[in-house]
């Protein structure tokens, strides 16, 4: 099927980035939120993007301004959904929250429009039977959408075989990579991995086999890679790896957390802090000698 119009559940962080890539990618694209505020939020995001693409020679200027006017902002849910082709929901990762907005637009979307999901842990298969459509709902993950240009389709098990030829299609057309997961699994492929990754780097502090900055020289050095574990852990926000660690219940997790609660404790959250395992603006590991 030819996909034209876009509409977007969700004006916050993601909602705003793929509905730019969309409009970007020619399509004509609609942004709905319950929050006025998040709406025009959503448009100083999407300019704050336009100038560094254009500043990054990714897009010209005229680009820029042509993709803004493909989009229409709307806190209502029948205009945004009046001629959708595809709904991309970005709203908040909670399931009741999923929940209830695909239950409202199962009832009022067109009976053409495809159903796709950017949840980053709930799994497609909570949410397929509250849209009324299960065979039309399919998970279509982003990552941050203009760095690391990956889409994850996971199907769930009654998502209809045909929809995920169209996606592929679709998330190459927005400038992504396609990666398709065959059966579901809670956080894709990347964050199972990295999830895996962090887990062995708290073991090792925590078990004092070696210092952090040790860790990450090993990690960094070996897979030729700009950042180690810890480094990662200061950008996704020391806070949150807590939140994700201390509801697992293993002793090395439980270890884990406690280490990284000393850090919260000191108000040390990572980058967006300015410390965490690293001092910022300048982090030692992003030093040339550092791996010396
Ligand atoms: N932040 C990331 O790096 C990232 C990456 C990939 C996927 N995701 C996923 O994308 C989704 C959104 O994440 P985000 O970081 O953009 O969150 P966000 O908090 O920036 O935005 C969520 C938006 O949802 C809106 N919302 C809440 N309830 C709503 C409702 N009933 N109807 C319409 N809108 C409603 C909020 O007003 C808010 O604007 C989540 O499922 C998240 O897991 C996030």
């Amino acid at each position: 099927m030819e996909i034209a119009n876009i509409c977007i559940l969700g004006a916050g962080n993601l909602g705003s980035r793929i509905g730019l890539q969309a409009a970007l990618s020619g399509f004509q694209v609609t942004v709905y939120d319950v929050n006025q505020k998040s709406l025009s939020g959503s448009l100083v995001t999407m300019n704050k993007l336009i100038k560094y693409l254009i500043k990054s020679q990714e897009i010209t200027e005229k680009k820029g301004l042509e993709a803004i006017q493909r989009i229409t902002f709307t806190p209502d849910p029948l205009v945004a959904v009046e001629n959708a082709d595809l709904i991309s929901e970005s709203v908040t990762e909670d399931l009741d929250i999923k929940k209830s907005v695909w239950k409202q637009f199962g009832h009022i979307a067109p009976a053409k429009t495809i159903f796709t999901t950017n949840t980053s842990y709930l799994l497609p298969s909570m949410l397929a039977e509250d849209s009324g459509r299960p065979k039309q709902f399919c998970a279509f993950h982003f990552h941050d959408v203009f760095h690391s240009k990956v889409v994850d389709i996971m199907p769930h098990p009654n998502t209809d075989p045909e929809l995920i030829a169209v996606l592929e299609d679709l998330g190459r057309k927005l400038n992504q990579i396609p990666i398709l997961v065959k059966k579901e699994n809670s956080g894709y492929i990347f964050n199972t991995l990295l999830v895996s990754l962090i887990d062995a780097a708290g073991r090792l502090a925590t078990g004092e086999v070696a210092e952090i900055e040790a860790i990450d020289k090993s990690w960094m050095i070996n897979f030729n890679m700009p950042i180690g574990p810890f480094g990662i852990l200061d950008n996704v926000g020391i806070d949150t790896a807590w939140h994700i660690t201390s509801v697992k219940r293993n002793a090395a997790s439980r270890a884990f957390a406690d280490l990284l609660k000393t850090y919260i404790d000191q108000g040390k959250l990572g980058e967006k802090s300015g410390e965490g395992f690293y001092k910022y603006p300048n982090p030692s590991y992003k030093n040339s000698d550092f791996l010396k």
